[in-house]
């Protein structure tokens, strides 16, 4: 799989794609059954606050246990410094950072007050990780754009926080990962005869310039592909604002890669260094227009790193702030960091061990001195399959037309993840079909335990997947074939 979007990963929140569903009838039905993993209890606990739980509760425990770590606050540790290097671009008190909010947020927050229409797959239950009917673990820092507009401290800010979302599981996948989020908007009651377009045309001489080659083969919006918001903004402002957008992000990358390019350079005395590359993409989110994708081209391959645009009037509206409008940006700070500092798998970032901590140690005091990271140790992996025959939903069953499967990937995933822990490395569909006669579905998955700070005996590794095993005969009603 070529690897996804950087800014949270998951097409869902650009295009309306969900992850796959082996089904005809609940395709973007928002409630899928509960998962097992769910333990059903009134009150739960998340990083220091109590909450309610209902039957819509579907965290289970390593997730809640998760949203205590905060990496992107620890000190050294490599989503820390990725951040600061970020915060580096975008400095105080033009922006004013929220580095600590908390993860639980409001339905409404995360994806009502965004525009983002009731039906849309973010929502369902087998992507979003829920506390109860009205309340979940943020998926993406945009959640607090309305409230921080509403604060209305500064022309501009940066959030950095631990984002959640129910996915597959391989090396670039983790329940919880972390995104940065920044906006930055002008107030037309302030700016000279109210003219925006060229205070923001001021702004954008005034930012440094770079070198690099930068690909935008498109205008700067489209009416049909990637309008402006042609009710709120005049054409000059809409084009102004993203020149501002693309040059603010473009020197984020180039100070993202620059340092990446001289820590290679530091472990590696014959690393060859190429020019960065970056191009613009058209994109959609619900929450901004026009809006876009960044690129960059490393290690042979096109990047997508962030995703942004000029943000919907309504959230300004909403927030009483009618008079301002500018831009926003999102980045997801894992894949960043695994870049930066050559770091090949996720589940390293919740390794407590030191052969991995110790490697960073001074670093977000003296961030010229990051070095990529040398792995310690590459244990043997230890594969198993598990095939089964999926349940069918109709309760009549049996004839093919009639045979409706409501088997959803995510809810496989979340099984072997809360059994196995960080003892599974991916998990991968190799083999499904469906039977000609009967119309029953076999799906077979292969599941590759490996620890970075362990050999796991194969006695270890057969306990653990016969547990997975039950564990989806259980939850999913599935049967072992
Ligand atoms: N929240 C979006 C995501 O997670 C990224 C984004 C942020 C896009 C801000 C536009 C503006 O994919």
């Amino acid at each position: 799989m070529a690897l996804p979007s950087f800014s949270g990963r998951h097409p869902a929140y650009h295009c309306g794609h969900t992850t796959p569903i082996v089904s005809v009838s609940t395709a973007g039905q928002v409630a899928p059954k509960p998962t097992a993993t769910s333990t059903t209890a009134s009150t739960i606990n998340v990083a220091d606050k109590v909450y309610k739980t209902d039957k819509w509760f579907n965290t289970p425990k390593n997730v809640l246990a998760a949203a205590s770590r905060k990496l992107h606050l620890q000190q050294d540790h490599p989503i820390c410094i990725t951040r600061q290097i970020i915060q580096g671009v975008f400095p105080e008190p033009s922006f004013t950072y929220y580095n600590d909010l908390h993860p639980v947020v409001s339905v409404h927050e995360n994806f009502d007050s965004l525009g983002f229409p009731a039906d849309h797959p973010g929502r369902s239950r087998s992507d979003t990780y829920y506390i109860n009917d009205s309340t979940l673990l943020r998926t993406h820092t945009s959640a607090h754009e309305a409230a921080i507009f509403e604060a209305n401290k500064s022309n501009g800010f940066l959030i950095s926080a631990d984002v959640y979302r129910r996915d597959e599981v391989d090396r670039s996948h983790y329940p919880v990962f972390h995104q940065m989020e920044g906006a930055r908007f002008w107030d037309r009651s302030q700016v000279a005869g109210g003219d925006i377009a060229a205070a923001v045309w001021a702004d954008v001489e005034a930012l440094p310039k770079h070198n690099i080659q930068v690909e935008d083969p498109n205008p700067p919006f489209h009416s049909q592909r990637n309008p402006m918001q042609t009710a709120h903004h005049s054409p000059a402002e809409a084009e102004a604002i993203a020149a501002h957008l693309k040059r603010s992000l473009e020197l984020m990358v180039v100070e993202i890669f620059t340092r990446a390019k001289a820590a290679a350079a530091r472990r590696d005395a014959a690393y060859k260094d190429e020019p960065l590359r970056v191009r613009w993409v058209e994109a959609y989110f619900p929450f901004t227009s026009p809006s876009w994708e960044l690129e960059v081209y490393y290690g042979g391959d096109w990047l997508e790193v962030l995703g942004c645009g000029v943000t919907q009037q309504s959230l300004y509206i909403n927030a009483h702030q009618p008079q301002k409008l500018g831009w926003a940006f999102g980045i997801g700070l894992d894949r960043i960091a695994m870049l930066l500092f050559n770091i090949p798998d996720i589940r390293l970032f919740w390794s407590k061990d030191a052969r991995f901590l110790s490697q960073f140690a001074g670093v977000s005091e003296h961030l010229e001195s990051l070095m990529p990271f040398v792995p310690f140790s590459k244990h043997p992996e230890c594969y198993k399959d598990v095939s089964f025959w999926l349940r069918s939903s109709s309760s009549a069953g049996g004839n093919l037309a009639g045979n409706v499967h409501d088997f959803h990937e995510n809810d496989l995933m979340e099984i072997v993840r809360s059994i196995a822990g960080d003892i599974v490395e991916d998990v991968k569909l190799i083999d499904e079909f469906t039977h000609p006669k009967t119309g029953r579905r076999s799906m077979c998955y292969r599941i590759n335990y490996r620890s970075w700070e362990r050999t796991l005996t194969n006695q270890e590794t057969n306990e653990v997947h016969l547990e997975v095993q039950k564990a989806l005969v259980q939850n999913l009603g599935v049967e072992i074939r």
